[in-house]
């Protein structure tokens, strides 16, 4: 069991899903059977964090409330934090720091989808480095985007840069990162960049210049797929439908975790079940009890 403590960061004003977003959150809009933010927590809990914040707008946070609660449905913990305005994903560590107690912490943001066999392993294997960072890169075709990793000639990360105009790569780098406990310290030392935020990338490229951060490459079996923009929404739908309904299994699923993992038992599944009725999503949780 980890003790690792977990972040989910779902505030943002998603202006690319406008008019959609101009009164309510990106991470709970559909992604089809599921509100999106149960993808990202669902990456959090199969690394086996149970202890976790929930990063949001302050009026977004009630709406968050009723959809998630105190976590308990999924033997999980929830504590709700407010980010006043979406000044840069690195201020999430200042806002959690009370949180983070000065331990290690996963962060994935509200709106990144995960999938690919193996994925656990991947998981566990950045769990088990108690310093530093881990961070993984993704090969896109648009890399310019997002944080894009440049390697040196042995294929180590030399520097992580923001939406460069010039990518030193295609290896964009994911939303989900291990930092260990000295993040919030980091975090506190990043001035605002030209575009008002605290940036992720200066704080990647502190544990770099530490020799601390790892960036791990994860190959084309896997998906990494965003949901910002309405195409990549549905898209992202499109998806995750596909092979629900080509496998008869879920991807995302916090009640299916919960119960594998053992965190709630078949009565609590199945009060989950029932309560979702005759849903897809209601009649798959049942058969999760099914011997
Ligand atoms: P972005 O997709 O960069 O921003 P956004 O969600 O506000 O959308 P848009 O670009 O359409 O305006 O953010 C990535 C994720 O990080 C997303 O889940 C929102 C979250 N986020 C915060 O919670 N706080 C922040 O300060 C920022 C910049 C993003």
């Amino acid at each position: 069991m980890t003790t690792r403590k977990g972040i989910v960061l779902a505030g943002g004003t998603g202006t690319r899903l406008y008019p959609i977003t101009l009164g309510l959150s990106k991470q709970l809009l559909p992604v089809y059977d599921k509100p999106m933010i149960y993808y990202p927590l669902s990456v959090l809990m199969l690394t086996g964090i149970r202890d976790i914040a929930l990063i949001t707008t302050p009026q977004d946070q009630a709406q968050f409330q009723a959809m998630l609660g105190d976590g308990t449905q999924w033997g999980l913990s929830f504590t709700y934090i407010v980010q006043p305005a979406p000044e840069g994903l690195a201020q999430a560590y200042v806002l959690a720091r009370d949180f983070l107690a000065g331990g290690p912490s996963a962060m994935v943001l509200g709106d990144n989808i995960f999938f690919g066999h193996g994925l656990p392993e991947i998981l566990a294997e950045a769990d088990a480095r108690p310093t530093g960072a881990t961070v993984f890169g993704y090969h896109v075709a648009d890399p310019e985007r997002y944080g894009v990793v440049a390697f040196d000639a042995d294929g180590r990360a030399r520097a992580i840069v923001e939406k460069p105009a010039v990518p030193p790569s295609s290896y964009a780098v994911t939303g989900l990162y291990f930092l260990d406990g000295s993040a919030p310290d980091r975090a506190a030392g990043i001035r605002p960049s030209a575009r008002g935020e605290l940036e992720i990338a200066t704080l990647l490229e502190m544990y770099l210049a530490d020799g601390l951060l790892e960036v791990q490459r994860i190959g084309r079996g896997y998906a990494w797929l965003d949901t910002g923009t309405h195409g990549s929404l549905l898209d992202a739908g499109n998806f995750v439908r596909t092979l629900a309904e080509r496998q008869g299994m879920q991807i995302g699923s916090p009640d299916e975790i919960a119960f594998q993992q053992g965190w709630i038992d078949a009565d609590a599944l199945r009060a989950r079940a029932e309560a979702f009725g005759k849903t897809g999503y209601g009649g798959y949780l049942m058969s999760l009890l099914a011997p």
